[in-house]
């Protein structure tokens, strides 16, 4: 049952930091990364030359900051592929692919029949699945669960969370394994990846100030959710989480992008969300504040606690804790999931079971 919440939704945004913890610490053991459920020796996880990231929706999101972090850290290169689109594309095989299947329900009939394609070219598969004992998980070579226990709400919110986690963890073995790591950055990374539970649990702390902030929104026609690299990642996950259960039109932009068609939808009082977590895009991203600002956009910036100076150009600034670059998405996520859980609410609509979606997408 709802455990005294309202909705399911707002109970597993709640449950996020536990659903992270369960997912990394059983993971995590004498500043080493043990994921034996992934069936790789040394020498299997050094003969990766692609990795091939599958998925829908938000687990397809989480795929894309995986790109981010994999390509970042460890090294090796990763195409991320919508599951409707992989199956149909006869995709080009190379040797010594991994395909990763992202999926909370391990049903999802697009994911499996990916899955399966890629199984009959030979290419491994691992499974990062939440429901124990589902078609994924038992079709794919490995599976890796993320412990978030039973997800109710339609809109995803701490399995998400469990996979970035997941693949946070992956990226981090893969990176130590290959020899493209520091043995400082492995074990600081990993300090960051422990504080990260806590620090989703302060976040949670602002759900007044966000629902105060939502609740002036609630008439919008549509928005926009900007960012670069990462931020970008976190914000096409920010922008259908506001659609899909607030009916709000949202789009999100690589910030970089802009200028080249979306700018002109910006008008008077649009609301644009500005990510902005990555210290070396700063100037970039501030640069694109202030061209939608110029054509009349309120924003809201979301970005690292100490940078004061981006109060000087958005509106209203929510501040994330500090954690590495790469983990960022699992602490600007928070604000943005309880941003559209309150316009939804404000709204006055069915939060946990919004219009045309089904929680398991079992048909294509
Ligand atoms: C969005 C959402 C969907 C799912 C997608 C994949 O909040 O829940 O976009 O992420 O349908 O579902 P799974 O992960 O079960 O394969």
């Amino acid at each position: 049952e709802k455990g005294g919440y309202e909705h399911f939704m707002l109970k597993e945004i709640y449950e996020q930091p536990k659903a992270v913890r369960d997912t990394l610490n059983p993971r995590l053991k004498d500043k080493e990364i043990n994921i034996e459920e992934l069936g790789m020796s040394d020498e299997d996880i050094c003969k990766i030359k692609k990795i091939l990231i599958i998925a829908c929706g938000s687990a397809y999101h989480a795929g894309i900051t995986g790109k981010y972090v994999l390509e970042g850290l460890a090294r090796i290169p990763v195409e991320v592929d919508l599951a409707s689109e992989f199956r149909y594309r006869n995709p080009i095989y190379e040797p010594d692919s991994l395909a990763i299947i992202i999926s909370q329900s391990g049903e999802t009939a697009d994911s499996l029949a990916a899955l399966r394609e890629a199984k009959n070219h030979g290419v491994r598969v691992l499974g990062i699945v939440n429901v124990v004992g589902s078609s994924i998980a038992r079709e794919a070579d490995n599976v890796m669960y993320t412990w978030a226990g039973p997800e109710i709400s339609v809109a995803t919110t701490k399995a998400y969370s469990a996979q970035l986690a997941a693949l946070y963890l992956l990226t981090l073995k893969f990176a130590k394994v290959r020899g493209v790591i520091t043995q400082d950055r492995y074990l600081s990374l990993q300090s960051d990846l422990i504080q990260l539970p806590e620090q989703i649990e302060n976040l949670l702390g602002m759900k007044e100030k966000i629902q105060r902030f939502a609740n002036r929104y609630l008439a919008a026609d549509h928005m926009f959710f900007i960012g670069r690299g990462i931020d970008y990642a976190i914000s096409l996950e920010g922008s259908l989480k506001l659609k899909e259960i607030s009916y709000i039109h949202s789009e999100a932009y690589a910030a970089g992008e802009l200028k080249h068609g979306t700018i002109s939808l910006i008008e008077d009082n649009t609301l644009v969300v500005a990510l902005a977590t990555q210290e070396q895009l700063y100037p970039k991203t501030i640069s694109n504040i202030v061209e939608v600002k110029t054509r009349g956009a309120f924003v809201l910036a979301v970005t690292n606690f100490g940078h004061k100076e981006i109060e000087k150009n958005a509106d209203y600034v929510i501040y994330i804790p500090k954690t590495d670059n790469f983990f960022t998405n699992s602490l600007a996520i928070v604000p943005l999931q309880l941003f559209a859980y309150y316009i939804s609410l404000g709204r006055g609509l069915d939060v946990d079971k919004p219009r045309n979606l089904a929680k398991s997408v079992t048909v294509e």
